[in-house]
């Protein structure tokens, strides 16, 4: 049912039977929630009120409160559910998995009650707690007597942040982290290495971090031999550091996928470490080409398992991104020992070489009982058109591989779900934030589906999700993070969490306007015409 038709429904309800009208009724929530019903009256708790939360959820009193405390309410924690005015318990709630059925009553108490399904089912309760209840400027905080049920429509919502190409430290990742909860997005997608820098480090390789860390995009304006001056000291997260973003996320409920790239984007590691590099003989083209991993040699095959070993036992995630996009093969057509490789094994094209060494990494991930997920070129397909990374590869994707849909048809993503690969939908004429509001104004974010309509039900139970990708290229300082980020990261909220039959636009404009308020207040939200088509440029 639309939105517009329960809107109707309830205005013509509450006519009848004397409520508030509709409009003073609505419940305020991004993302919309699955099932919300309204009754008669005002549930309200203190300014300061009392809240439990059920030692079962693990979450740590001091972050209740710092996530109430966003609402304004001054929170004390209590050990006892009938003390409460705002209570939250374990138990089945929604009865979906990261669900919750909360409950707000007049005269009884706890005035607020949730029911969480799991840990990220109490998480949200709270996130939709402090979203609701409003202060009446006497005291209290209230909200219309109601009962939500809700639950995600997939277990994937992430947000995407390239730190590879500018690199903006742990604060900045970690008030990511605090609006990604704020909107119950639980994957940060954290995409730490790429050609303009290497951002993580790796024991036994120094120099990824020591060399690879210390330029940026700026070093493509700059020139080449500026690579170590963009950086001088460092520009990379510690080992420690990773753990502490690990760990604050998953406070928040939110898995860290991590990213690192291979066959290509690979320029910083193979500056670093040029033996890594696939070596060309003619000398000019072997400082030209784009680079390429020699992911047949011993050293390639050494730094891939050292440094996937260790990202594997730095996040908790148990899937790891391995990049495998727009690898130009130039390099590799070059190579005498590639070529005789691939004669030796079979391997007819470049891509078909690729998903031999994706594959081989694959089956080192799955002894660790990891997955690879990885861009939608992995699975062989056409995705580009230019010369020499076009092809078709014969060799097969393993099965247990997710795919990240990103560019080319999207026929190419339902290609897959038909082989019956697991898809993450990220199409980038969608749900790229680094393309300008004119290109993806936020009313094109907000009408996203990521399931296709021409698929049966059970291929779309196939798609795991959706991401929204914050690429770094054009975003060197938090305020152009900020003014691309939001407020359309609202939007891919509900696309991820919203089932389409209760997505309304116009009615999520309406719902986006307290959260907007925040971000002004916290500065993140650059006051620009949201709305608003064709606005290309970021404040100064
Ligand atoms: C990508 O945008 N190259 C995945």
């Amino acid at each position: 049912m639309k939105i517009s038709s329960i809107l109707f429904g309830l205005a013509t309800a509450f006519a009848l039977c004397g409520l508030p009208n509709a409009a003073e009724a609505q419940i305020t929530v991004v993302p919309q929630p699955r099932v919300v019903r309204l009754h008669q009256g005002q549930a309200a708790v203190p300014a300061a009120p009392k809240v439990y939360v059920d030692a079962k959820a693990k979450i740590n009193a001091a972050y209740t409160i710092s996530r109430l405390s966003e609402a304004g309410l001054k929170p004390t924690i209590v050990s006892k559910a009938a003390a409460a005015d705002i209570a939250i318990t374990m138990g089945k709630g929604s009865g979906h998995k990261e669900g919750y059925k909360l409950t707000l009553s007049a005269g009884k108490s706890p005035a607020v009650a949730a029911v969480a399904d799991d840990r990220n089912g109490a998480l949200y309760a709270i996130e939709t707690i402090a979203q609701i209840l409003k202060s009446d400027n006497a005291g209290h905080y209230t909200a219309n007597v109601c009962t939500i049920t809700d639950w995600p429509q997939f277990g994937w919502r992430a947000y995407m942040l390239d730190e590879s190409r500018h690199f903006h430290g742990m604060a900045n990742v970690k008030r990511l982290l605090d609006e990604m909860i704020r909107l119950k997005m639980n994957v940060f997608h954290w995409h730490l290495v790429d050609s303009p820098g290497w951002r993580i480090e790796i024991k036994g390789y120094p120099k990824l971090t020591e060399v690879g860390s210390l330029s940026d995009f700026s070093h493509y304006f700059l020139g080449a031999e500026k690579w170590k001056e963009v950086h001088p000291d460092r520009a990379y997260y510690t080992q420690k550091e990773i753990k502490e973003i690990v760990a604050y996320a998953a406070a928040r409920g939110i898995t860290i996928i991590p990213e690192i790239e291979v066959p290509a984007h690979c320029d910083a590691s193979t500056i670093a470490y040029p033996e890594l590099q696939t070596p060309v003989p003619n000398a000019e083209e072997n400082k030209s080409l784009p680079a390429l991993y020699n992911v047949i040699s011993p050293k390639f095959k050494k730094f891939i398992e050292t440094t996937l070993s260790q990202v594997v036992a730095l996040f908790p995630s148990k899937i790891v991104h391995i990049g495998g996009d727009e690898a130009n093969y130039a390099r590799w057509s070059k190579n005498e020992d590639i070529n005789k490789f691939m004669q030796a094994h079979g391997l007819k094209t470049y891509p078909d070489m690729q998903l031999y060494a994706i594959n081989s990494i694959q089956k080192f991930l799955e002894k660790k009982g990891v997955k690879l997920i990885g861009w939608n070129e992995i699975t062989g397909d056409n995705v580009h058109n230019e010369a020499g990374r076009g092809e078709n590869s014969a060799v097969s994707l393993d099965p247990s591989a997710i795919v990240q849909f990103w560019d080319g048809s999207p026929d190419l993503a339902k290609k897959a779900i038909r082989k019956g690969y697991y898809l993450v939908n990220s199409n980038c004429h969608d749900t790229y934030l680094d393309y300008n509001y004119g290109v993806l104004p936020l009313e094109r974010a907000y009408n996203f589906n990521p399931y296709f309509e021409d698929l049966t039900p059970e291929q779309n139970a196939k798609i795991l999700g959706t991401g929204c990708q914050m690429w770094g290229e054009w975003t060197p300082t938090e305020e152009r993070i900020n003014f691309q980020t939001f407020p359309r990261i609202g939007a891919y909220a509900e696309d991820g969490w919203t089932n389409v039959e209760n997505k309304n636009y116009a009615d999520f404009v309406r719902r986006m306007a307290p959260i907007e308020q925040i971000w002004k207040a916290k500065g993140y939200f650059c006051g620009q015409p949201s709305y608003t088509m064709g606005v290309t440029a970021a404040p100064k």
